[in-house]
């Protein structure tokens, strides 16, 4: 099982984020895409930043993601099929806020060197990638060979 687990305290983290496939993140139309960036492309990977939320639910540990020095934020819509946004919002404002954040937050678990990343407005929805290369980070309710639900995440 995967474990609610926390960070070692920090402001804003940056950080990069990976799925299992070892596929990075970048933008392309304004949403965050997964796939392999080789040679000069490694540039275009999104750093990832991160800051905790402790007004939320704290003991699930609550982390709000965003991109550009956290001037941008990961969003989940709400409903049946909630869909990903980035949102132009700042994530540390976003982090003093309290359950009026809820759609910016996700709920991270660890195991073996994996980390999970679950909505807070959609319980049980985690933060995924394709098995196909070059396709958006979405968020899915099943786990199966199509959705990658695993990520390496590592700060720096
Ligand atoms: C986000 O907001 C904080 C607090 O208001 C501010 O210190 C920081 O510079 C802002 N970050 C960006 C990237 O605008
Ligand atoms: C936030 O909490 C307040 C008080 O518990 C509640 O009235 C309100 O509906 C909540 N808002 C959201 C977005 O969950």
């Amino acid at each position: 099982d995967f474990h609610k687990a926390g960070l070692a305290p920090c402001g804003v983290c940056c950080s990069l984020l990976w799925d299992v496939a070892q596929k990075s993140l970048y933008l392309r139309n304004n949403q965050l895409v997964a796939g392999y960036l080789q040679g000069s492309n490694s540039a275009l990977e999104e750093k990832i930043y991160c800051v905790t939320n402790r007004f939320f639910k704290p003991e699930k540990f609550p982390i709000i993601l965003g991109i550009q020095e956290g001037r941008r934020s990961l969003a989940c819509g709400t409903g049946a099929s909630p869909v990903l946004q980035l949102e132009d919002m700042n994530i540390t404002e976003l982090s003093r806020g309290g359950n009026e954040t809820t759609r910016f937050i996700f709920f991270r678990s660890y195991k073996d060197g994996m980390w999970r990343f679950e909505s807070a407005a959609n319980p049980g929805w985690l933060l995924c990638t394709s098995a196909q290369s070059n396709e958006p980070l979405g968020l899915t309710l099943h786990q199966d060979a199509a959705h990658i639900v695993d990520f390496y995440f590592q700060l720096f």
